[in-house]
């Protein structure tokens, strides 16, 4: 079966096989944002399964861009911490990658103190009680690249295999490509062509960091469902210009792989409540026009070896896999000894067993369960 075989990325990086580990942020980091034991135990047990690839969940690359209490990778001092967690993703020979990210206009305020919010442009998210962040001077731009590129360099110092850009969920470079956000008129915004700049930018700073050989990925929403978002057609030109400048794979951020349906601003745990959004994955036209230059991650609804099967039928060459090892943690040997009428559906109904039974941090069990729908209950 494909989904076995293994993959060799463009950095000459060898995954064991299709698997990875989706990026899953635990909420559960110290404040200085290090990560403590059972952060690293909820990815150790996670990554024994023998994933091909474990992405981290995603390190904030400067101070006033946190979105939650999450790992770091904005400075020095958070080296130490940064060597654990890549030592407990790659327990079982798993590539062990950093996935990095600014929050821009949904970065909690909370955390970012007295520093104003800072965003492409003074336009303030969807979400409910959101502030309106300042608009970034060119300068603040250009030093936000610097922080991904030393993110990056910071990765490969703690001996990472690589970093994915979060490019994806509306997080800052999403918000770069996005018209709702970006409103600029300078080299970053204004048309199409600039918006894709912060993007790509960012993906060369962060090549340049890693140098040839460790791998470079970027995440991406494949379209905005909201009012005047950008389309498909606008991140098939963006994908195809990231296929183009050395990447090691592209993942695309779905709700479900099989549908066109992208996380949203606002984001709906118990699925949408009218959903236009046609049932037709956007999977095949990303890789028709990534054409192999690199390669294409799908996620979103993988819960089987069946599913994941689908993805790389659809065209896609790696599958993600989020809630399906939140839930079960022995997932992926499951599903490789045929034993996936073992897997567990869902979290306990006895709330005091899912820390202890699932490795799962005490502060992540109150993320989760404060969003009904959002992970299966048993
Ligand atoms: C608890 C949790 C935390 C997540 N954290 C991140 C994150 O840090 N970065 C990211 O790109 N996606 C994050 N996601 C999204 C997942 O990586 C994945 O794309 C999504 O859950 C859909 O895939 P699934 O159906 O396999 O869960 C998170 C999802 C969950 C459930």
């Amino acid at each position: 079966m494909v989904v076995w075989s293994p993959f060799r990325l463009n950095s000459g990086r060898e995954m064991a096989n299709r698997f990875a580990m989706a990026p899953l942020t635990t909420d559960s980091s110290r404040e200085d944002g290090t990560a403590p034991d059972n952060e690293l135990e909820f990815v150790r047990r996670r990554a024994a399964g023998g994933f091909g690839a474990v992405i981290s969940s995603a390190a904030y690359v400067a101070d006033d861009g946190r979105s939650w209490q999450g790992i770091g990778a904005a400075h020095d001092k958070h080296l130490p911490s940064l060597r654990r967690l890549a030592e407990a993703m790659r327990a079982a020979g798993s590539l062990a990658i950093l996935q990095i990210y600014d929050g821009g206009r949904i970065a909690k305020p909370e955390l970012i103190g007295e520093q104003t919010m800072r965003a492409p442009s003074a336009v303030a998210s969807l979400r409910p009680g959101a502030q309106t962040p300042r608009a970034m001077t060119s300068d603040e731009v250009e030093s936000l690249i610097a922080s991904f590129r030393d993110a990056a360099s910071r990765a490969r110092e703690a001996g990472f295999d690589g970093v994915e850009i979060h490019g994806a969920n509306h997080y800052a470079v999403h918000q770069f490509f996005s018209p709702r956000a970006n409103r600029r008129v300078d080299r970053w915004g204004g048309t199409l062509t600039k918006r894709m700049s912060f993007p790509l930018a960012v993906a060369l700073a962060v090549r340049d960091a890693l140098g040839p050989k460790l791998i470079a990925g970027f995440r991406v929403t494949p379209f905005e469902s909201e009012p005047d978002g950008y389309t498909l057609e606008d991140s098939k030109l963006l994908c195809g210009a990231l296929a183009g400048l050395g990447l090691d794979y592209i993942s695309v951020s779905l709700d479900d792989y099989r549908k066109s349906r992208p996380m949203r601003e606002v984001r709906l745990y118990n699925g949408p409540v009218e959903d236009s959004t046609p049932a037709v994955s956007p999977i095949p036209e990303l890789a028709r026009v990534i054409a192999g230059r690199c390669a294409l991650m799908a996620s979103g609804g993988i819960k089987t070896c069946r599913d994941a099967e689908g993805a790389i039928e659809l065209g896609a060459d790696l599958v993600a896999i989020g809630r399906a090892v939140v839930v079960d943690p022995e997932w992926l040997s499951k599903v490789r000894s045929s034993s996936e009428a073992s897997i567990l559906a869902g979290l306990p109904k006895d709330e005091r067993e899912i820390a202890a039974a699932l490795s799962i941090p005490p502060r992540m069990v109150e993320y989760l369960l404060s969003r009904p729908g959002w992970i299966p209950r048993l």
